[in-house]
């Protein structure tokens, strides 16, 4: 069976284009594939967290990967911290990247950004996610557009191992969905929809009250045209709103254009805000549910072990290859 790999930071609350870009895409995946799905605690720490909220955060993901649909008795859902291979494994890899390879990121460039002091974690973050991914030997990783480039990293440093130590890792490849892989702000459709935006009516949060989140829609910045026409070039609000409309309504962007024809930009909005709270609504009902329920603790350790299984022989076939004298 082909494997799957992908991971969520716990470092805020999860956006609509977090579930559009990549749970909705986990949720689907885990019929054909051996799938592993983290919550990406060391990378959440390359910027600084509050002990408390990280807990809470971290819990907060794996119980909206089951709400989401994921089965845990399908995918592994773990804590990346709670299998020290990844940090051990990242370390190994770390040192076949290149400074320059590292600077070319954009994630890191647009992080640190205006920044006075950046932490060191958040230049070689890359690194731990190259070893995320090869630690399973994932085929796919399904992902937003933004990870792209970590994705190309990933693949140019198996293929430097395999070439120098003889060929041991697989090639992932990316999984990026054709609709919805860059979900927009809705204030402003030349960011991306970010948790880290500090205007909260930018973000619709999966947790948002259905009261709020049909507040944002209808504040949702839109083109000054009157058209439902899906055009990014000329239209990138409406487009980004007609990508929402779609990836939530389970629609193609035509049969939502069409199902517009016609119509305004109001009424478009009103219909906008009901769909998106349709579809959350169950999400939060059954998310309530497992945190009263207090099962994710059992579930991320059982997915941990499991997980574990691979990750140590992985990272024992690495130290082999590279050269460390066993135990
Ligand atoms: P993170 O936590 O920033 O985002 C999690 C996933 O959500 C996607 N995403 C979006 N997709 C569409 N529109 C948006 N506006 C949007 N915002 C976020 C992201 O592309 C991502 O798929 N480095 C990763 C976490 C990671 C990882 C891994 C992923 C660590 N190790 C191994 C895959 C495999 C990150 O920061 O994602």
């Amino acid at each position: 069976m082909k494997k799957v790999l992908s991971g969520i930071q716990p470092s805020g609350k999860l956006t609509l284009g977090n579930y559009i870009g990549a749970i909705k895409n986990f949720v689907a995946l885990q019929h054909e594939y051996a799938c592993n799905f983290m919550v990406v605690d060391l990378h959440a720490i390359t910027v600084p967290q509050e002990p408390a909220d990280l807990r809470e955060q971290s819990e907060m993901v794996a119980a909206l990967y089951v709400a989401a649909g994921i089965d845990p008795a399908k995918a592994n859902i773990f804590m990346q911290s709670h299998v020290p291979q990844h940090a051990e494994l990242g370390w190994l890899l770390t040192t076949m990247i290149s400074m320059g390879e590292l600077e070319r990121m954009t994630q890191f460039k647009d992080k640190a950004a205006g920044k006075e002091s950046v932490g060191t974690g958040l230049f070689i973050y890359p690194g731990l996610m190259v070893a995320d991914i090869l630690l399973y030997n994932a085929d796919l990783v399904p992902v937003g557009e933004d990870q792209k480039q970590h994705l190309e990293l990933t693949r140019d440093v198996a293929g430097r191992f395999n070439h120098r130590y003889g060929e041991y890792f697989t090639i992932p490849e990316p999984y990026i969905p054709e609709v919805g892989a860059r979900i927009m702000s809705l204030d402003d459709a030349s960011k991306k929809m970010s948790k880290s935006n500090p205007n909260a009516g930018s973000w619709i949060a999966l947790l948002d009250e259905p009261a709020v989140i049909r507040k944002k829609i209808s504040r949702a910045t839109t083109d000054s045209g009157s058209e439902v026409k899906y055009d990014p070039a000329n239209k990138p609000e409406v487009s980004n709103l007609i990508t929402i409309y779609s990836q939530c309504a389970g629609l193609s962007i035509a049969e939502v254009e069409a199902r517009y024809e016609g119509k305004m930009y109001g009424p478009f909005k009103k219909d906008l805000a009901e769909v998106v709270v349709g579809m959350l609504e169950p999400i939060q009902q059954r998310y309530r549910d497992i945190r009263e329920s207090g099962e994710i603790r059992g579930i991320l350790a059982q997915g941990a072990e499991r997980a574990a299984e691979t990750a140590e022989k992985t990272l024992k076939d690495v130290q082999h290859l590279m050269g460390f004298l066993a135990k």
